[in-house]
């Protein structure tokens, strides 16, 4: 089993990239599904797909090719199928502050949502076997690193509120029901996310397996869209998922000579060359710009190509774990990769067992072994790209 997320801002090439790594696997004789979570999806009309036989087939797999499927998930569907019995009492509950019943329904789609339906196919197809790989055609990156949050937000949620949650307004309901117009969740609601965590269980250990799981970050040679994948770099070593390369797309080739493109070919010498030096040792794969758009299966197959050469789409390039955690000096050391932050850009708190970590907006909750749990003085400092936390016994 192979996992691959490909992410990136928008229009970097993150879908035709995992389209041709798609082709490249099948043809070495993988099942392999490319799936897209994108809402502007475009999959379909890469692979040149009849408008009919997609709408038959919303949200499902379709076959193009031998060995190869592609999907486009279809999140008004998802949400009924997953989220029926929760997005109902959502719903009511706007309902009666007064919100008419369509923008309700509309505003009790949680964000998250479309991000939960991804891990719950992630998981369903891992453990039926259906497909030997799987690759993620991700949505625009501030969006699509939310969904790795998910499995320990919920986890969290679970087990430090939901069950509190969840008896409380079985001992309030009769009160509540004389003092407030508000509907409470019925058991059809608390049952629903409960069926809905023991569906994600186990989606975590799959996505930061690095022997399953890596991600690639796609990426252009141009300032701001680099910066965009370092920070996507930093979240994804957070939640200890697994870079394994960075795929830098439209590059512009040696043989444009063209005088107007001298200043834009300078820039990008000097982008990738400082991209290399940030990424390394996660190798870069450079992409040459195409002369045309990138469109039906013979120019996937020649980016292809261009990306991986002989070599094997689904080798895992690098390997570096990004935490550790290690007994030096007889402390608990745990060290996690995560470079291009400034120490004023973390926070840390230790709360009994866990270690929660922020940076930026983003929120880590690392549940500690026991014995480092134990500890009750902790320190934390920034050593280059590896931000070292240490446990005194
Ligand atoms: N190396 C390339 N050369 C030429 N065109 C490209 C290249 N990579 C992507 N494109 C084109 O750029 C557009 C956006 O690419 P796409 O893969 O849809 O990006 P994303 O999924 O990241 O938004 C598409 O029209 C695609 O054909
Ligand atoms: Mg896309």
């Amino acid at each position: 089993m192979r996992i691959i997320f490909f992410a990136g801002k928008g229009g970097v090439g993150k879908t035709s990239v995992s389209a041709a790594t798609g082709i490249k696997a099948a043809q070495a004789g993988n099942r392999t599904l490319v799936m897209s979570l994108d809402v502007a999806h475009s999959l379909a009309d890469i692979f040149d797909l009849d408008r009919g036989l997609l709408d038959k087939n919303r949200g499902k797999p379709i076959k193009v090719g031998t060995n190869l499927w592609i999907q486009e998930l279809d999140i008004q569907e998802e949400i009924e199928k997953n989220w029926g019995d929760i997005h109902k009492y959502l719903s009511t509950l706007l309902s009666t502050t007064g919100l008419n019943e369509i923008l309700a329904e509309e505003l009790a789609i949680l964000p998250g949502m479309e991000e939960v339906s991804l891990l719950l196919y992630i998981n369903r197809y891992v453990r039926t076997k259906k497909f030997d790989v799987i690759l993620l055609d991700c949505a625009p990156t501030g969006e699509s690193l939310r969904f790795i949050s998910i499995p320990t937000t919920l986890e969290w949620y679970i087990k430090k509120i939901f069950k509190m949650e969840r008896a409380i307004v079985r001992y309030a309901r009769p009160l509540a029901k004389r003092l407030y117009d508000v509907p409470l969740p019925g058991e059809d609601y608390f049952d629903a996310v409960e069926y809905l965590f023991q569906r994600l269980q186990g989606v975590e250990d799959i996505l930061v397996d690095p022997k399953i799981t890596t991600v690639r970050l796609v990426t252009n040679p141009e300032k701001i869209v680099i910066k965009e994948t370092q920070r996507a770099f930093m979240y994804f070593s957070l939640y200890k998922m697994n870079t394994d390369a960075i795929i830098m797309n439209r590059i512009l080739p040696e043989s444009v000579r063209d005088a107007y493109f001298e200043d834009w070919k300078g820039r990008q010498g000097e982008y990738i060359r400082q991209a290399e030096t940030y990424f390394s040792p996660i190798p870069l794969f450079p992409v040459n710009l195409f002369r045309g758009e990138i469109l039906g299966k013979e120019s996937l197959a020649s980016l292809a190509e261009q990306i991986y050469g002989d070599r094997d789409p689904l080798e895992r390039f690098f390997d570096g774990e990004p935490y550790s955690l290690a007994k030096v000096d007889g402390k608990y050391q745990l060290k996690i990769k995560l470079p291009f932050i400034e120490k004023k850009d973390v926070d840390l708190n230790k709360v009994s067992d866990e270690l929660i970590i922020r940076v930026g907006g983003f929120k880590r909750h690392v549940l500690l072994p026991r014995q480092v749990a134990a500890s009750t003085s902790v320190s934390a400092r920034l050593d280059g790209a590896d931000l070292s936390v240490q446990f005194e016994p």
